[in-house]
């Protein structure tokens, strides 16, 4: 049976004392869970350790990074490697952001080559995809999304693609306060779980968790949370505050 998750990404957001905080908050507040549910969030680097002391006893709460390199390790100042992350008690990270994609030029090649890193470091992978609004207005937006997943992930054997949770993220949706419909919603997590049905067999689909992401919030998450195949979110301005994520933990 495959999990709801519901996934903070902090971004570049909040010092370490108010990491800390939010996360007592959340600790706090945190309802019963229930089985087959669970948390990740992923601050920025530098409060993973003081993250993973907080989150110990906190059981159904995991721990992401929001990126990690290409590379192993060597001459790459500024970087953090998946080893790293691992070392460092993190068991998930996100790759192919959108805003990765746009701002850092990480191509499809390097996306693919990050996700090998970090499943070879026994790290689960959140993959984004995720269409600009030129391309919804085309009206092409699954072969966008399609393609997206064959690059990034298709390499991948059966085995592998068990440590994969897809995020689609419509670019439009990020920040912007205009959530897609849950018939959007529901009509792309649809497509994409035919489209890894169509390598990797209909098991193998049933059992991927595909989150939304894009403006979701305490008022709307429940409503896209309802569609069959919206599987929890990946949640960015409304991870910020407490009371707003613990709404949508409640949703899940
Ligand atoms: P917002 O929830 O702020 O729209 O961000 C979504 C996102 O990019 C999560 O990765």
């Amino acid at each position: 049976m495959r999990k709801k998750i519901v996934a903070a990404n902090w971004k570049m957001n909040l010092d370490l004392n108010q990491g800390a905080e939010l996360i007592n908050d959340l600790f706090n507040g945190m309802p019963e869970l229930g089985d087959n549910k669970l948390v990740v969030i992923a601050p920025p680097y530098i409060h993973l350790t003081q993250t993973a002391e907080q989150l110990a006893g906190m059981a159904d709460v995991h721990l992401a990074a929001q990126n990690c390199h290409y590379e192993a390790s060597g001459a790459f100042t500024g970087e953090i490697s998946a080893a790293m992350l691992k070392s460092a008690e993190v068991e998930y990270v996100i790759i192919g952001h959108s805003e990765r994609r746009e701002y850092f030029k990480e191509d499809d090649a390097m996306l693919a080559k990050k996700v090998n890193q970090a499943l070879s470091n026994g790290l689960k992978v959140i993959f984004c995809c995720g269409e600009p609004l030129s391309v919804r207005d085309a009206g092409t937006q699954n072969s966008h999304i399609e393609n997206q997943i064959k690059a990034g992930i298709f390499h991948l054997g059966d085995a592998q693609l068990k440590n994969i949770v897809i995020a689609y993220e419509p670019i439009w949706a990020i920040g912007t306060g205009r959530t897609a419909s849950s018939q959007q919603a529901q009509d792309m997590h649809a497509h994409i779980r035919n489209v890894i049905a169509a390598r990797y067999g209909a098991d193998a689909a049933n059992n991927m968790s595909i989150l939304y992401g894009g403006s979701c919030k305490p008022s709307n998450a429940a409503e896209l949370f309802a569609c069959p195949d919206v599987d929890g979110g990946l949640i960015g301005g409304a991870s910020l505050k407490a009371e707003e994520f613990l709404g949508i933990i409640e949703a899940m």
